[in-house]
């Protein structure tokens, strides 16, 4: 860690244990730096620090229904781009049920994650089948199309310029989270041999943003076998295994995936709530001071948030407080059930990220208000 100054002091009313114990009647925050890592300080408030009546200016939370897109893309080149800075983009493919052409991203490496659907990726290195719930990392270059054999929509998650990387498990190490082993790669089997024709094919490359038609005389996906240390890599949502404690609400950053060039993709699966009398089971108050703030909901039942469903995103800039909704905090202390059911994808990036040009109706405009006490 750098070597901030740090001098931790303790004044007025406290406790002593983030997220345990908290002075009765007060509502913890987090103030913190470098993503929950950094030097941070936890203040008790007489009041919910969502309690805003009123938000004028640009700086608002926003949340998307991207269930609301319609029609499906040939390319994902053409699917809408949700949010992106130089590092990382976010868009979101409605997938064709044959991909007529090839794609490569020359841009960077890129997360296909599966949100509903399944079918067949076939890539430069073999043939995956995928379905609901499948990170799959292809690395910057890589030529590779999809066969969907349901209808299969995706979150594409571009590292611009960059490379991903597993996280640094820390002191839990290395077989914790998921074990490395359970990467799956593409395998040069029947249905990848059989795909080898001489037709003629074209592929979509993506360079600076710009589109180069490439066209071969025969499928360019031909390899009879490989061997070395790069390749896409494939993990389901279902084989991670969440770090918990039942005595202390550990922060987001216990749930990294993957890691790119300032920005991370975490992973929020099904979890027993924490069950010390004196811990928080709610995700605590919070501004992360130095990343953008993205969820994506995947499937299941978003505990703290009112009125979110599978297939919505939510963008929390830097710069603002966000903590439970009113529903989830009163149950703070005593959930209404033993356990989370869901399953969401964060992406918390280093610099500021845009919202790209949505079609109207996709954006639920209310959302700034959703923190606001029913019948306030
Ligand atoms: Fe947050």
């Amino acid at each position: 860690m750098k070597n901030y100054i740090a001098f931790p002091r303790i004044e007025g009313r406290t406790s002593r244990q983030a997220h345990a114990n908290l002075p009765a009647g007060t509502y913890e925050r987090e103030l913190g730096k470098e993503g929950f890592f950094g030097p941070a300080t936890h203040m008790y408030h007489r009041n919910p620090p969502t309690g805003w009546v009123d938000w004028e200016g640009p700086l608002r939370p926003r949340a998307f229904d991207l269930n609301k897109l319609i029609g499906d893309q040939a390319s994902p080149w053409d699917a809408p781009a949700i949010l992106s800075n130089p590092h990382v983009a976010l868009r979101f493919w409605r997938v064709p049920q044959k991909m007529a052409d090839l794609a490569r991203n020359a841009d960077g490496d890129e997360i296909v994650f599966v949100h509903a659907g399944d079918g067949d990726l076939y890539c430069d290195y073999g043939h995956l089948a995928i379905r609901a719930g499948d990170y799959v990392m292809l690395p910057r270059g890589t030529m590779w199309r999809i066969d969907s054999k349901t209808p299969m929509t995706a979150l594409l998650i571009e590292a611009t310029n960059g490379s991903y990387q597993l996280p640094d498990k820390g002191l839990v190490g290395p077989h914790a989270i998921f074990d490395p082993a359970m990467l799956d790669v593409p395998a040069i089997d029947e249905a990848f041999l059989g795909q080898q024709d001489a037709k003629t094919w074209r592929v979509q490359i993506k360079r600076s943003g710009a589109i180069s038609t490439v066209t071969f005389p025969y499928n360019p996906l031909d390899a009879v076998g490989w061997k070395g240390d790069l390749a896409p890599v494939r993990i389901n949502v279902a084989d991670i295994r969440p770090l918990m404690s039942h005595r202390y609400h550990l922060p987001p950053s216990a749930h990294t995936t993957f890691v790119g060039s300032r920005f991370v993709v975490c992973t929020f699966c099904p979890r027993p709530f924490e069950s010390g009398a004196d811990a928080l089971k709610v995700p605590f108050f919070h501004n992360n001071d130095d990343y953008d703030e993205v969820l994506f909901y995947h499937a299941g039942d978003f505990f703290s948030r009112d009125n979110i469903k599978p297939g919505m995103v939510t963008f929390h800039p830097c710069g603002f407080t966000h903590g439970p909704h009113p529903k989830a905090l009163k149950n703070a202390l005593t959930p209404a059930k033993p356990a989370t059911d869901e399953y969401a994808v964060m992406v918390d990036a280093r610099d500021a990220l845009q919202v790209g040009d949505l079609a109207e109706g996709i954006e639920w405009a209310g959302y700034v208000d959703s923190w606001k006490s029913p019948g306030k």
